[in-house]
């Protein structure tokens, strides 16, 4: 028995040495944060970030965040770590965010950057590869964004997903696979999954590439060994032509050829051959799922009322890893936040019955805001 929970416990931490960490964030160290994230100076309009856990939470110090101040103000604040490529990795970027304040127009979403990114620069216009997470205005909007830039063009998700409209703490978990899958998590929870390809506006891009891609002069490219020429694959879940000729095709290749580790010479031919069959099919995965220099995360939103809190800020390759932080930390304190929400609703019901009591004896109006904390378990 014993022997068979250190054995699991040591596959756990196997797991968990496998697991790349880019970047973590908990604001546990007081008000050394300001040393990690630069606020930018593009507008000296920009609203400012303080850390606080907000009025109700689940624990006074790990629920503390980055929560928007001033009302009716763009925010511009972002984080550098170490460059990285996903390419060939998953990808996960995981967050919390609290709309503790009645959330009428705002964005509750981050955006990640290419590592040239200017950081005191920061502005609406600066280029991102990812922007993820809840946007509300009005009635109209609730939506998570998931948007991608490939190609010099931002994709916007093509499927809806619906944000979370509460005052509460909710996790929001994207992970982009290599093989063109991705997922969205609400609380832990899938919400949205399937291919990058078509769940999002992909078809104008195969049209570029189909016009630009001409067939190569064969010669050169024997010589030019594997220069792009995983940009030639295509769809990898084709099936075989009914007409396929082996001896005259070659070989029917039913996945991209560098999955089995084999190199670009002498399938050349295939793969256009295979390209021809289906011209339609023009990207190879890397060119979908690929950000070559991720290196700063960032809040760059308009809010009209502020009061947003973000927090437990993740971008790792590890899915299993991701859970375990979400556990760990939102997981922990979401269900004592709502508790200290119930007891102050109560407490505010009383006092605004007390008020009530008191005007009716005295004859004196109170002003209270009494309904202030009903609107945080309803949907606005
Ligand atoms: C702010 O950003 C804009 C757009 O990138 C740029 O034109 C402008 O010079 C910047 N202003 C400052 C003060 O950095
Ligand atoms: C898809 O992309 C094309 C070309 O860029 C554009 O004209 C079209 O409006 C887009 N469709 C959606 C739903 O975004």
């Amino acid at each position: 028995m014993a022997r068979a929970r250190v054995s699991l416990w040591a596959i756990c931490m196997l797991r968990l040495a496998l697991a790349t960490v880019y970047f973590q964030e908990e604001f546990l160290d007081g008000e050394h944060w300001r040393n990690r994230w630069v606020q930018s100076t593009n507008d000296s309009q920009f609203g400012h970030f303080r850390i606080s856990s907000g009025k109700f939470y689940g624990h006074k110090e790990k629920d503390k965040g980055l929560q928007t101040t001033q009302n009716s103000r763009f925010y511009a604040l972002s984080a550098r770590f170490p460059t990285f490529s996903n390419k060939g990795r998953n990808l996960v970027i995981q967050y919390t965010v609290k709309h503790e304040q009645k959330m009428d127009c705002g964005g509750g979403y981050i955006k990640v950057f290419p590592s040239d990114l200017d950081q005191r620069a920061l502005n609406r216009n600066s280029q991102y590869y990812i922007m993820f997470g809840p946007d509300i205005c009005g009635f109209d909007v609730k939506k998570v964004h998931v948007i991608l830039y490939f190609k010099n063009q931002y994709h916007e998700n093509k499927k809806p997903i619906r944000c979370k409209v509460d005052a509460f703490t909710h996790l929001y978990s994207l992970t982009l696979r290599p093989d063109l899958s991705y997922e969205v998590k609400i609380d832990g929870q899938s919400i949205e999954s399937g291919s990058i390809e078509y769940d999002w506006n992909l078809t104008s891009l195969k049209k570029m590439e189909k016009t630009s891609s001409e067939p190569p002069d064969w010669g050169q490219v024997e010589g030019s060994e594997a220069q792009g020429w995983e940009k030639h694959f295509l769809d990898a879940g084709a099936s075989k032509p009914s007409d396929w000729n082996s001896e005259l095709d070659g070989d029917w290749l039913q996945k991209p050829p560098y999955e089995d580790g084999l190199k670009a010479k002498g399938i050349d031919r295939d793969v256009w051959l295979h390209q021809k069959m289906k011209p339609a099919s023009y990207l190879t995965q890397y060119d979908l799922s690929e950000f070559e220099n991720i290196g700063v995360i960032g809040l760059e939103l308009w809010q009209v009322r502020s009061g947003t809190i973000f927090d437990n800020f993740l971008i790792t390759d590890d899915e299993e890893y991701a859970d375990r932080f979400g556990k760990a930390t939102w997981g922990e304190t979401k269900g004592p936040e709502k508790e200290m929400d119930a007891v102050q609703a109560k407490e505010e019901v009383k006092k605004a019955r007390e008020e009530d009591e008191e005007e009716l004896r005295t004859g004196k109006p109170h002003r209270h805001n009494h309904f202030n904390n009903f609107h945080r378990q309803r949907e606005l």
